[in-house]
């Protein structure tokens, strides 16, 4: 991917076309930012990357409905714009409503009645005039469903003492030493290849650690959303089949209920995962990972293939769970929104975790680079 972003860019073409080239880790993210914002001739980018599009655009073309609209500013201008749009467009459209339901019923009184038949077929006329205004009604976006753990743990949740872990002899991962708490975010940064999944695989226990040790409370319940999960779902399987073979009672009616509340409802229910789309696919995982409530929930790369109401509905259901939280993101607006009081940033570079104090909302690439040379 950056292979072949580096030949695109080093052409410096007149117009330059980018299809979601964000897909890179934090810091090629912020690099490519940085470029494209003093890019001399045009561009014209996909993206669902919020920060992005606020750094580069000028004009936002929105495609809805099979129609294309064009909009001055950046992202957030777009969005506010639209909001007022619609704002106004609902105003309008139920002043409309009352004066159509005021014709209406003058029409229904008075239409058999000789002396204002005249008056009622004017009224009659003028309804079939009036030009409808379609209020602009969002893509409803499904909120997601990420439970909390029913009781709290005492904490750690788990506590790692010098451990590393690997594939091999020689270790991804070395020296981690730290306590996850009950109420800890804990969002992993760090170039493609530091062993964030690695970590995260470490923490859920798919990993073992092969020096140290890594102890778990004996009742931890983790939810885990692993980064190529997608790639993984059985094509065949149904929301369904997914949800009843976490239920113990084999009821229907329970099994549909849970799968609605998962964002499946009805037909939806038995889509062939195959035929879901990767916005819903990643709904389900993440409906399946955090099913009963976990203590520790585990997202690595979720947003992948999640458009920006959906991130901005996935970060409302992360600051809506109660249990410890570790992000792994390339994502700067989910990270900085997805964050808590309480929250730490955590960086894993060369192999060992390192904690930050840098706040991600003050982060450009200069910083990053100078935290990670910190070293
Ligand atoms: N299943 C595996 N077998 C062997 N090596 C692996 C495996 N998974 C990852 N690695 C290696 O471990 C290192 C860290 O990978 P990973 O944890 O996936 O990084 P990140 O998630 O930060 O991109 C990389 O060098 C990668 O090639
Ligand atoms: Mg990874």
């Amino acid at each position: 991917m950056r292979v072949a972003l580096a030949a695109v860019l080093f052409s410096q073409p007149d117009l330059l076309l980018l299809d979601e080239p964000t897909n890179l880790d934090l810091e090629g993210t912020l690099w490519l930012v940085d470029y494209l914002r003093l890019y001399r001739a045009t561009i014209l980018v996909i993206s669902h990357d919020r920060d992005l599009l606020d750094a580069v655009c000028d004009h936002i073309l929105h495609l809805d409905q099979a129609k294309l609209a064009l909009w001055r500013g950046n992202y957030s201008s777009f969005e506010q714009q639209r909001r007022e749009q619609q704002a106004i467009q609902l105003k309008q459209k139920k002043k409309q409503d009352d004066q159509r339901r005021h014709l209406q019923s003058f029409v229904d009184r008075f239409r058999a009645k000789a002396t204002k038949a005249a008056q009622a077929q004017s009224r009659l006329k003028m309804l079939t005039k009036i030009e409808p205004v379609t209020a602009i009604v969002d893509g409803q976006v499904l909120p997601f469903h990420l439970p909390s753990p029913q009781k709290p743990l005492r904490p750690p949740l788990v506590a790692m003492d010098d451990a590393s872990t690997g594939y091999g002899e020689v270790p991804v991962l070395r020296q981690l030493s730290l306590n996850i708490s009950d109420d800890d975010r804990i969002g992993l940064l760090g170039a493609n290849g530091n062993g964030k999944s690695t970590f995260a695989k470490l923490v859920s226990g798919r990993l073992k650690a092969t020096a140290g040790s890594v102890r778990r409370s004996s009742k931890l319940e983790v939810g885990y959303f692993a980064q190529h999960q997608i790639d993984d779902l059985d094509p065949l399987a149904t929301p369904y089949q997914c949800v009843a073979s976490l239920m113990r009672e084999g009821i229907e009616a329970k099994i549909r209920t849970k799968c609605a509340q998962l964002g499946f409802p009805n037909v939806k229910a038995d889509t062939q995962a195959a035929q879901l789309s990767g916005g819903e696919k990643t709904r389900l995982l993440l409906g399946l990972a955090s099913f009963n409530g976990p203590h520790l929930l585990i997202l690595d790369e979720p947003t992948n293939h999640l458009d920006i109401d959906s991130r901005a509905a996935l970060i409302e259901a992360i600051n809506g769970y109660n249990g410890a939280v570790i992000l792994v993101s390339h994502d700067k607006y989910l990270l900085t929104l997805a964050r808590t009081a309480s929250g730490s940033w955590k960086l894993i570079r060369s192999n060992h975790l390192m904690a930050t104090s840098t706040i991600i909302t003050n982060m450009s690439s200069s910083v990053l680079a100078a935290a990670t040379a910190d070293e």
